[in-house]
């Protein structure tokens, strides 16, 4: 693999600012970042984990949205309406960061998309410091634990209609949110180990679904609609 540093070039993105921190066949780095320099296995790893971490869980929490939407189609007419009312001049525009804001209906879908289909079902694990008690049970120190919010979402105790696909109910429960806080609700984990790159998966998400939305008619071949 050629490393720019070699062809004297200097591009603004993850993948070249990790190139310019390896260590040469010949064990020498980029003086002004030898302190950060990095073996090609480093590298490929911190690359891997951005790719399963980052890449694929927002790719398939956008496939998951399409796929619900194209299941409910009254959600894509009111996704279509919000879109109407609050950004009428956006006509033949994408729609922007800046805008996903406004868009408290999408929002909703969001929320409910990660409610249901959460990327991470048991988050990473967890390993207890001491013991403790947790609804009756005694758990040991240095026990594995997972959380399962997969589970969590899906529960008819915490959730009404827990399997429908209702962007609604956040309507009414707007102050649920999925920084982890609510621990009905953790899709990005919570605590020190929440996921790091939640805001940019947020803005990723919905800027998706949203230019979707507003540039196409979602739907599936005629004749299969599957619910209202
Ligand atoms: C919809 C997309 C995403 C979902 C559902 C998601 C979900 C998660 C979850 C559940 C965790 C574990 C949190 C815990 O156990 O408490 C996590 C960790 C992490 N996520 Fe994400 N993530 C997404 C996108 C991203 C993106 C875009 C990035 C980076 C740009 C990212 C970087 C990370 C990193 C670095 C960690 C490990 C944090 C640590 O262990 O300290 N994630 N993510």
């Amino acid at each position: 693999m050629k490393c720019m540093r070699e062809s004297k070039q200097s591009y603004d993105d993850f993948l070249q600012s990790l190139l310019e921190r390896l260590i040469q066949s010949d064990g020498t780095t980029d003086p002004s970042l030898s302190e950060e320099s990095l073996t090609m296995n480093e590298v490929k790893g911190i690359m891997l984990e951005i790719i399963a971490a980052a890449i694929h869980t927002t790719a398939l929490t956008a496939e998951w949205g399409i796929a619900e939407l194209l299941k409910h189609p009254r959600c894509v007419t009111r996704l279509q309406q919000e879109m109407e009312e609050v950004l009428g001049d956006k006509k033949g525009q994408l729609i922007v960061e800046a805008d996903i804001a406004k868009l408290s209906y999408l929002q909703c879908v969001i929320k409910e998309l990660a409610r249901l289909h959460p990327l991470i079902p048991l988050l990473l694990a967890r390993m207890s410091s001491q013991e403790c008690e947790m609804g009756g049970y005694t758990i040991r120190a240095n026990t594995i634990a997972f959380v399962n919010v997969w589970a969590i979402g899906r529960d008819e105790n915490v959730w009404e209609h827990a399997l429908e696909f209702r962007p609604e109910r956040f309507e009414s429960t707007k102050d649920i949110d999925v920084k982890g806080h609510h621990y009905e609700l953790l899709p990005f984990g919570s605590g020190r180990r929440i996921c790091a790159g939640l805001p940019l998966a947020m803005s990723m998400v919905s800027l998706t679904l949203a230019n979707l939305v507003h540039c196409f008619d979602l739907e599936l071949p005629q004749g299969r609609l599957l619910s209202q």
